[in-house]
């Protein structure tokens, strides 16, 4: 007969202090990533150390995941996500296998927590692409091994954790940075303005009206911002970008956004183009704004090729952080690293 297999504390114990560089954080080893909120600042900042030692020579780690086997089980279409965690976690020496959920939903042929119960039995972390955050929260109760968010329809801390990596190499630092997000209140807004608050940026969050960001998600980021000092505040008007050091976009429609979504993307459309990112707005920021962007873009929509492409432009940098901030989470969460 098998082993009960043991139950480990996934979750970041409550009382974990958040002042920046106290004391008390807690190592990431065994843990889920499901929101950015989750964590604390000197968590990241550890993440961000490893980044950057990773990005510049990943010789040490090449056998670091020996014998650990990640599953990315994906509800939605991947292009960045699907990819840099491939190859990351090759590159690391594991083993990455990649299940297209995309024909049903997790949950219609077996239960969630049945995934969970399973997929515990055989490989060492699940990175999940889903379209509820609640499925995700249940699978990572269900599931006995880490559970990593590789974007709900609330979240997506991986992004977010690239991205201001990715500013804090062109900034040379983040303290007192100020990031605008124009455009949809969604998902990457939600873990930006998670970032943000943790980090010490002070973000302007600016959406046409009834796009805003849920309410509950920007106190969190504002309670998260109590002890960075950051600022989190919300617009409706594009010309609040101004005087801000990167500009940052996404898509209008998010996958699985609208039932019919021809239809809803008809309407925002015309809701959201005095919120294109073009060079208007570009200048309208500053000199030197630098722009920023998820991917996949819809050049002509939410931002101009003229902007995509100019050398203000960081949305190539930040696809490739992606793989660099996760091979960093991946060798926190999956190995014990010196503290
Ligand atoms: N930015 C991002 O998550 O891209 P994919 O949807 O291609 O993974
Ligand atoms: N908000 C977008 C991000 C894609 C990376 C979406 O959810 O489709």
């Amino acid at each position: 007969m098998s082993k009960p297999h043991p139950r480990r504390d996934k979750r970041q114990p409550p009382s974990t202090p958040r002042k920046p560089g106290s004391r008390g954080s807690q190592p990431l080893l065994g843990r889920d990533l499901l929101s950015l909120s989750a964590l604390d600042r000197t968590q990241v900042v550890k993440l961000f150390a490893t980044t950057k030692a990773v990005k510049s020579d990943i010789a040490k780690e090449r056998r670091t995941l020996d014998g650990k086997t990640v599953i990315l089980l994906f509800e939605k279409p991947s292009l960045r996500t699907r990819i840099t965690f491939e190859v990351g976690v090759n590159n690391l020496g594991g083993t990455a296998i990649y299940m297209d959920h995309s024909s049903s939903r997790l949950g219609e042929r077996e239960s969630v927590h049945d995934y969970g119960k399973n997929l515990e039995r055989w490989v060492q972390c699940i990175v999940a692409r889903v379209f509820s955050q609640g499925v995700l929260d249940e699978l990572a109760s269900a599931a006995n091994i880490p559970v990593i968010n590789a974007l709900s329809d609330l979240f997506h801390p991986c992004q977010a954790l690239a991205d201001f990596f990715t500013l804090s190499e062109h900034m040379r630092g983040l303290k007192g940075v100020k990031l605008a997000y124009i455009g949809d209140g969604n998902n990457v807004c939600n873990s930006l303005m998670h970032g943000a608050g943790l980090l010490g940026v002070n973000m302007t969050v600016v959406t046409p009206a009834g796009f805003e960001p849920r309410k509950e998600i920007v106190a969190e980021a504002r309670s998260l911002a109590k002890s960075s000092g950051a600022t989190i505040t919300l617009s409706n008007d594009p010309s609040a970008v101004a005087r801000h050091h990167a500009v940052y976009t996404d898509v209008w429609v998010s996958m699985g956004q609208g039932a019919g979504q021809a239809d809803e993307a008809a309407k925002r459309r015309k809701v959201f183009m005095p919120y294109q990112v073009n060079t208007n707005l570009m200048s309208i920021a500053g000199p030197d704004a630098k722009f920023m962007h998820c991917l996949p873009a819809h050049r002509g929509l939410e931002v101009t090729d003229a902007v995509l492409d100019s050398p203000q432009s960081l949305a190539y940098d930040q696809a490739e952080n992606r793989m660099h901030a996760q091979n960093a989470l991946l060798l926190h969460i999956l190995t014990k690293r010196p503290s």
